[in-house]
């Protein structure tokens, strides 16, 4: 299905190189995996797979070493139905790259070299003024630099191209930047992060969105994980529930969600079934291994979705 509007999407790109442990090693502590892939990842090119094979017309803001493996996630990016001419290719460096352990549980950990997503710069970002200005919405995270966020949203901005910014990982922003948020997706440590306020329920939840309100966000949705996500619109807010699946690896489970939201969104769909649509297509993700290797088509999301009916 072709979706309505334009998307681009500005951020990072990483190779994820991934180790399934029975439980997380402690400092000084050396412990065997059972399972070790290398997978693409990052959190802006994870959002654009998962918009992109959710049905997206989108381009990608991004950048990745002069590396084979770089190469090969370019290749890989066109092959999800993205845009790719505003991939720029850095002399000299190394794409992106993610350690990340998985526990048996599921959850991860994961420490980052930037390596070529340090090089996606304000005057990068404004080479591509006209992506944006030509987009409907512009969808951001925070793993690449802050004034290079702050160089597109000003863009999309004076484009009327809406802003949606998922401020992961968790880091304080300027109001000046959140000011010109149209829609923000924080987990519960980011919106603590942006807000002060402990979310640990749903009361918590809104008192951390009218914060964000206060700061100019017109809707605010908190993810809560297993519990669903916080959604607030003008001051009003609701949670609605996630779908239960075996979760066997979460890696991306929040970048399938944010990019399943924007096609739903740009399909105009109610901000609810939007909410649904991204929590069915994040659902599928977490029951299989490895960032982009987990993010469904919109055959899967679509076949889910009627099967809880
Ligand atoms: O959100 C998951 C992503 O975070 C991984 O793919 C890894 O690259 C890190 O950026």
């Amino acid at each position: 299905m072709a979706t309505h509007g334009k998307l681009a999407v500005l951020g990072s790109i990483n190779a994820d190189h991934i180790l399934n442990l029975p439980a997380f090693p402690r400092p000084g502590e050396t412990l065997q995996g059972d399972h070790y892939q290398v997978a693409f990842g990052g959190k802006g090119a994870n959002q654009a797979v998962a918009a992109g094979r959710a049905g997206a017309q989108l381009s990608f803001i991004a950048c990745v070493g002069d590396d084979a493996i770089g190469e090969r996630i370019r290749q890989q990016l066109v092959q999800d139905k993205i845009d790719t001419a505003p991939v720029s290719v850095i002399a000299g460096e190394a794409t992106g790259v993610a350690l990340i352990f998985v526990n048996a549980e599921g959850e991860n950990v994961i420490g980052i070299y930037p390596g070529a997503n340090a090089a996606l710069t304000p005057e990068r970002v404004r080479a591509q003024q006209a992506t944006i200005a030509d987009a409907d919405a512009l969808l951001m995270q925070l793993e690449t630099p802050l004034e290079s966020v702050m160089a597109a949203a000003k863009i999309a901005r004076a484009h009327g191209t809406q802003v949606i910014v998922n401020p992961a990982p968790a880091c304080a922003l300027p109001d000046s930047l959140l000011a010109m948020i149209d829609v923000i997706t924080p987990n519960e440590t980011e919106a603590e992060a942006l807000t002060g306020v402990r979310v640990d329920s749903d009361e918590k939840a809104a008192e951390a969105a009218q914060i964000l309100h206060h700061k100019g966000i017109g809707r605010v949705l908190i993810t809560l994980g297993s519990r669903g996500v916080w959604f607030s619109e003008q001051g009003r807010g609701e949670r609605i529930a996630g779908f239960r699946v075996k979760a066997v690896d979460t890696i991306a489970a929040g970048d399938t969600f944010n990019g399943a939201l924007l096609v739903a969104l740009l399909e105009q769909q109610p901000l609810p079934a939007a909410i649904r649509f991204a929590h069915a297509a994040a659902a599928i993700a977490v029951t299989r291994r490895g960032a982009q290797p987990s993010v469904p088509w919109r055959e899967e999301i679509d076949r889910f979705l009627a099967a809880q009916e």
